[in-house]
């Protein structure tokens, strides 16, 4: 398969393609149709219904607290939306770790009632039995290791992980589980660039970065961040394109000045 930006629809298969001829993946989060509908005629090859939405779109400080029904409301909202991406909705807390008939039934509900395509779920061996059980089901999974925000209060920090040999060791061991369980992708978050480059090389499988550096296969960001939507986070890895909070307030602010001063509306934009 010959992959380029023409390309009708992205799969799992044109995601592999592109890693094996060295074409960079493209991944960004989305959890609404009017956000969606740009990056997909932007040629984002994945779009990403995040857990992060729990931060970014609900204001609450960790991913824990949204539910599936939440997650599955914003996945139905992204994929009305797209024509091209492939959608991949996050498993939420407490929807797959512990009992993978669990995971199963929470990967169904996502996959019927919000038309995705994939689920991303977080950690490795652990979570083993849940990752075979909805591959079994015929649902693509995409892993994710290195910082995982689901188990924050295990780690305490948002700090780079995996900095230890004992602990890179173990990401790599939990990388080639998930390739050999059949993941069709891996998103590794904040980890030292070397490493990333390693696992991407040993793994056929793409490997997307998130403060990983550049030799991973893709990259994936936050749209809300790289768009300077929001404003606290500053990560080292975050590239801001834009600076949308300070631009949206100057409108909002314009507009308020517009409808006290009687300028808005005009004779023009009205009936
Ligand atoms: O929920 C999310 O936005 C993510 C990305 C940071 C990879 O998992």
């Amino acid at each position: 398969m010959s992959v380029n930006k023409d390309i009708k629809r992205v799969t799992t298969h044109v995601l592999q393609a592109m890693k094996e001829q060295g074409v960079k993946i493209t991944m960004l989060t989305a959890y609404d149709y009017s956000m969606a509908r740009i990056l997909d005629e932007a040629g984002i090859d994945v779009l990403l219904v995040g857990d992060s939405a729990s931060n970014v779109m609900a204001g609450h400080e960790t991913t824990l607290p949204i539910t599936l029904d939440q997650m599955i409301y914003h996945a139905s909202s992204v994929v009305r939306a797209v024509k091209r991406s492939l959608v991949v909705v996050d498993l939420p807390f407490g929807s797959y770790q512990g009992n993978s008939r669990t995971a199963l039934d929470s990967a169904i509900r996502i996959m019927k009632e919000s038309g995705a395509h994939a689920v991303k779920l977080e950690g490795g061996q652990e979570v083993e039995e849940s990752i075979r059980r909805i591959l079994s089901a015929g649902v693509p999974v995409m892993g994710h290791l290195g910082l995982t925000p689901q188990s924050i209060y295990k780690f305490g920090t948002y700090t780079v992980r995996a900095k230890e040999e004992a602990e890179a060791q173990k990401l790599m061991e939990d990388a080639q589980l998930l390739q050999e369980l059949g993941c069709f992708a891996i998103v590794l978050e904040k980890i030292p660039a070397k490493l990333a480059q390693e696992v991407a090389k040993k793994l056929y499988i793409p490997i997307i970065g998130i403060g990983a550096g550049g030799a991973a296969d893709g990259q994936v960001l936050v749209t809300h961040d790289m768009l300077g939507i929001t404003k606290d986070f500053q990560p080292r890895f975050l590239r801001r394109y834009l600076s949308l909070f300070d631009t949206i307030k100057e409108a909002a602010e314009q507009y308020a000045r517009d409808v006290r001063s009687s300028d808005f509306p005009n004779e023009k934009e009205q009936y």
